[in-house]
């Protein structure tokens, strides 16, 4: 017998405050038209004032938690999966974890940008297949509003916030590709391309949160050619193929990225899950918002075989195959 990582639970949380594009025509040089068409962005949510990451963590945990029938006491660790913490320290995941009334286990941060989430499940996998803990509740939350140059166009228009929550348990498989649960994992960075996507303000340089900067020409680039390896790759270790996948459920930056990639994979788009007109950008938040999204809609169902694919700021990219 093999022991698998297997999706218990799943819920999300987003900010009430939806902003439409039109809204950014008022103060910058932008149109509705070139933000749809550009990146398929039609809205997304941003925190109120006094809300930050830890309290959209928060409530995405519990919409996990009763979705899987679970208590806080079941629950052995949290990772959360951010580049927007509430403060440099302590780390989100221990603030959830107060927040639930969490006193036993461990909880931590995991940051790698808009890769976090995949980066994240890897980690709560090899603690289970590990043994190290049955129940990990895995979070991706963001606060990118808080990041933004608002004078900066080519940025400020394509990012969201919000979070979403999965809980992982460990259960008995086969050791094949018919089991439930995490069955391949693929993570790859590459520092040299840190100046494509940074924020330039932080702790040890500057003293300062900082503001996000984007060369979008080249992060998509890097994009389109990178999530299609990656998720090949994570396929390829399991023996399937495009054609083996029920849904790819991709990091939501931009609809031509998620077109070409599926393209690549050979997978139609009616076997993908779009989030990002409703969302935007929601970094290491996006793929598990659009799981939860999924599910809801039907889109996501027990024994399907999914795969997730993400790349953000590093570059740091990734995928994870797993069956619902
Ligand atoms: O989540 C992390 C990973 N991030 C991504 O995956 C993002 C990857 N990049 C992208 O999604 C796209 O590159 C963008 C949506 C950011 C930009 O689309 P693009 O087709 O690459 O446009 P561009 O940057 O080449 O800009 C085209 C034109 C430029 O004008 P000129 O130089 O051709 O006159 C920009 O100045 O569009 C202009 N522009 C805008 N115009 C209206 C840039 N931003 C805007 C804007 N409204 N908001």
């Amino acid at each position: 017998m093999t022991t698998r990582a297997v999706v218990k639970g799943v819920g999300h949380y987003l900010p009430a405050r939806i902003v439409p594009n039109s809204e950014f025509e008022e103060t910058l040089d932008t149109s509705d038209e070139w933000i749809r068409t550009r990146s398929g962005i039609e809205r997304r949510h941003f925190a109120a004032e006094d809300e930050t990451t830890s309290d959209l963590a928060a409530h995405a945990a519990r919409a996990a938690l009763a979705d899987a029938g679970l208590e806080v006491e079941d629950l052995d660790a949290i990772i959360v999966a951010t580049s927007t913490p509430d403060l440099t320290f302590p780390s989100v995941a221990t603030m959830v974890q107060e927040r639930l009334g969490m006193t036993h286990g461990f909880a931590f941060d995991v940051q790698a940008v808009c890769a976090g989430f995949v980066y994240a499940l890897a980690n709560a996998n090899a603690l289970i297949v590990a043994g190290q803990a049955k129940r990990v509740m895995v979070i991706g939350a963001e606060t990118f509003s808080r990041i933004m140059d608002w004078t900066d166009r080519s940025t400020c228009v394509l990012f969201g916030d919000g979070a979403g929550a999965l809980i992982l348990e460990a259960g008995e498989g086969k050791g094949d590709a018919s089991d439930r649960g995490i069955l391949a994992t693929d993570l790859h960075s590459d520092g040299r391309f840190r100046d494509i996507l940074f924020v330039d303000g932080g702790v040890s340089k500057t003293g300062t949160a900082g503001h996000l900067r984007m060369h979008g020409k080249e992060v998509f680039r890097h994009a389109v050619e990178k999530l299609a390896q990656t998720a090949h790759a994570a396929l390829e270790s399991l023996g399937l193929s495009g054609d083996d996948i029920d849904w790819i459920v991709p990091h939501q930056a931009n609809i031509r990225i998620i077109t070409a990639t599926a393209r690549k994979m050979g997978v139609p788009m009616d076997r993908v899950v779009q989030t990002v007109a409703d969302h935007g950008n929601t970094s290491a938040a996006s793929i598990p918002l659009a799981l939860s999204v999924g599910r809801a809609r039907g889109q996501i169902k027990p024994g399907e075989l999914i795969v997730i694919e993400a790349i953000g700021g590093g570059l740091a990219w990734g995928s994870v195959v797993l069956r619902w």
